[in-house]
């Protein structure tokens, strides 16, 4: 059993073997998803990359299997920001049991004006919140079916310093980009956390677990052609923020850990253990609004009144 203090022992590098296991990564085409998928597929998973853009999956695949020879990888397409396009994608799986699901696709827009997705929603909301509530729903199914099965969330340490509207959940009223993305990475924290008590009461074995990848930035990032190429200006440019921050190959490493560590527990919160933001990962305490139970438990109903959908019917 793991503790705080005392975290079982964990090799980035050499990760346990995999194979036989299914696990699927949203934005597993670029960035943070993208090294998640490569490591994942290193243990001989098989790993399917969940994009909005095929010609970007298919990048991301040619270079998995340039690194990992034998890697079992492949597709789908899933835009998030299309709640009604996403039980499509989660039948194109073709699959009968998913050992994980590391939800990692996320949208940050970083100016005005407010956007809104074809169904109505605010953009950033939408994409990274309701559509992988939307995505689990769906998905419920094949989790249950899979035993040990893991829902591995992407939250963000800007979220600990934000507070939820549950009045105003789309910023209609007050738009601000960067407070506005950080809600939805709360939204997205404690939907993990409370997805995770609600498989306890329903006796399930799938665990939810939340990660969060530090500060990671493109410049600190190893080259992946054909999926991203770093020049040496802008590697240089990124070495004063290296001091700091992290590439997303490093960013990758609590979401891989939360998919394969046999001593992660459902409902813990994974991140870089050097102030949060870098580094290897670790254990982190569950405190302040992340600990908010009667938070957690409005924003899952108001996100089922949005959506239509709760997974709580499906819970095995
Ligand atoms: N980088 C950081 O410092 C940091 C810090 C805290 C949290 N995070 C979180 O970590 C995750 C990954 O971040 P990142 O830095 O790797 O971002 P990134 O490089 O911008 O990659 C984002 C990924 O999400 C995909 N995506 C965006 N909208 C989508 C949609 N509607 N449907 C399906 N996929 C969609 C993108 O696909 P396309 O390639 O098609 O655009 C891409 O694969 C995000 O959840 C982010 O919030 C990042």
């Amino acid at each position: 059993m793991s503790s705080l203090h005392h975290p079982a022992p964990w090799n980035v590098r050499r990760p346990p073997r995999a194979e036989g296991k299914n696990v699927l990564v949203t934005g597993g085409n670029a960035g943070i998803g993208y090294f998640v998928a490569e490591q994942l597929a290193g243990t001989g998973a098989t790993v399917v990359l969940a994009c909005r853009d095929t010609a970007r999956a298919e990048a991301a695949k040619v270079s998995i299997r340039a690194r990992v020879p034998g890697a079992h990888v492949r597709h789908i397409r899933l835009d998030l920001a299309d709640l009604s396009s996403i039980e499509a994608s989660v039948d194109a799986l073709r699959l009968d049991r998913l050992d994980a699901v590391v939800c990692n696709a996320g949208v940050l827009l970083d100016q005005p004006p407010r956007r809104e997705t074809s169904e109505g929603h605010e953009l950033m909301f939408a994409t990274n919140h309701l559509g992988h509530y939307v995505l689990i729903s769906w998905l419920a199914p094949l989790l249950a079916a899979a035993p040990a099965s893991r829902v591995v969330t992407t939250g963000s340490f800007t979220a600990k310093s934000e507070s939820l509207d549950l009045d105003d959940l789309q910023s209609t009223r007050d738009y601000r980009p960067k407070r506005t993305y950080a809600r939805s990475k709360l939204a997205q924290m404690l939907f993990g956390f409370e997805l995770d008590r609600r498989l306890r009461a329903a006796g399930s074995t799938t665990l939810s677990v939340i990660t969060h990848p530090g500060g990671a930035l493109d410049s600190l990032t190893p080259s992946r052609p054909p999926v991203r190429l770093r020049t040496t200006g802008e590697r240089l440019r990124g070495l004063p923020a290296g001091l700091l921050l992290q590439g997303k190959e490093a960013a990758a490493w609590p979401a891989v850990r939360a998919v394969l560590d046999p001593s992660v527990r459902g409902g813990q919160l994974w991140g870089p253990r050097v102030f949060g933001i870098r580094g290897l990962p670790a254990l982190e305490p569950v405190q302040g609004h992340l600990a908010d139970t009667a938070l957690a438990a409005r924003l899952w109903t108001a996100t089922a009144a949005l959506t239509g959908l709760d997974p709580s019917s499906t819970l095995r």
